[in-house]
């Protein structure tokens, strides 16, 4: 089969390594919009114009199942800022797959992106689990991950500014794919069970697709700069005997000169 994903960068590759890791010989298809991260706090028509096309692009590629890989673009996806029933693909919501992990009347923090916590769709999406939140956006994490920058003390003390006052909590969502990247320093500072909405994803493609033994077959395609990409996936995928190729792309903004 072959499944689509996308992110505005690195971030989904979190949700790819545990899909492709559970599900090994399909033919995986990754959009990482570095030219354009973050999304968090971008404009919302601008992203939506790069989904349409990352859509049809897809379509054209007869990709059978599309992963949302960004919490930031399926917050809006939902709000159905496009229609995505029209695609002749089946979707996966990344905010359902979390909010399928939480309990009834569970207390939730939810670390997400600006423009995540402005929707209010995992607001929302929670109300039917009875469910307390408090919402943190951390503008900061993105870029430092992006930047490769995932242990020391700068990755430390940016969790800290932004968590330092929480206190304890049933459920952590980790609502911005770039986050778990930064788990084991947010478990350091705020108490409660995180929840990486990639388990409730891969939970949910066992209904969609069979496991197979063969060797994966990965297409990346990457609007921003290759090398620094190529970089950081192999530190996030680690050794690994994957079909992998790069290639460049850039969605949205026709006429600029590609990196
Ligand atoms: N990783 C994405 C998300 O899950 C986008 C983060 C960003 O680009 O701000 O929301």
């Amino acid at each position: 089969m072959k499944i689509g994903f996308f992110d505005s960068g690195i971030g989904g590759l979190t949700v790819l390594k545990k899909v492709v890791n559970t599900f090994k010989g399909h033919h995986y298809f990754y959009f990482g919009d570095t030219l354009n991260v973050p999304y968090g706090s971008k404009p919302i028509e601008k992203i939506i114009n790069i989904l349409k096309e990352l859509f049809h692009f897809y379509e054209e590629n007869g990709i059978d199942i599309v992963v949302a890989a960004c919490n930031t673009s399926d917050s809006l996806i939902l709000r159905n800022y496009i229609d995505i029933r029209k695609y002749n693909f089946n979707y996966i919501s990344i905010l359902e797959n979390a909010v399928s992990q939480i309990n009834e009347r569970d207390k939730v923090l939810l670390l997400a992106t600006e423009n995540t916590v402005r929707t209010g769709t995992y607001r929302e999406l929670l109300v039917s689990k009875k469910a307390t939140v408090n919402e943190i956006a951390c503008p900061l994490f993105v870029p430092l991950i992006e930047e490769g920058i995932w242990h020391g003390p700068i990755a430390e003390s940016i969790v800290n500014f932004y968590l330092k006052n929480q206190k304890s909590y049933d459920k952590i969502i980790l609502g911005c794919t770039h986050y778990p990247i930064l788990d084991k320093h947010i478990k350091k500072v705020v108490k409660g069970n995180i929840i990486d909405p990639a388990d409730g994803i891969v939970e949910t493609l066992k209904n969609y697709i069979s496991i197979k033994n063969d060797n994966p077959k990965i297409d990346f395609y990457v609007s921003g700069n290759i090398n620094k990409f190529i970089h950081n996936t192999e530190r996030i995928l680690g050794k690994n005997t994957f079909d992998i190729s790069y290639k460049n792309l850039v969605l949205g903004e026709s006429g600029v000169i590609p990196w």
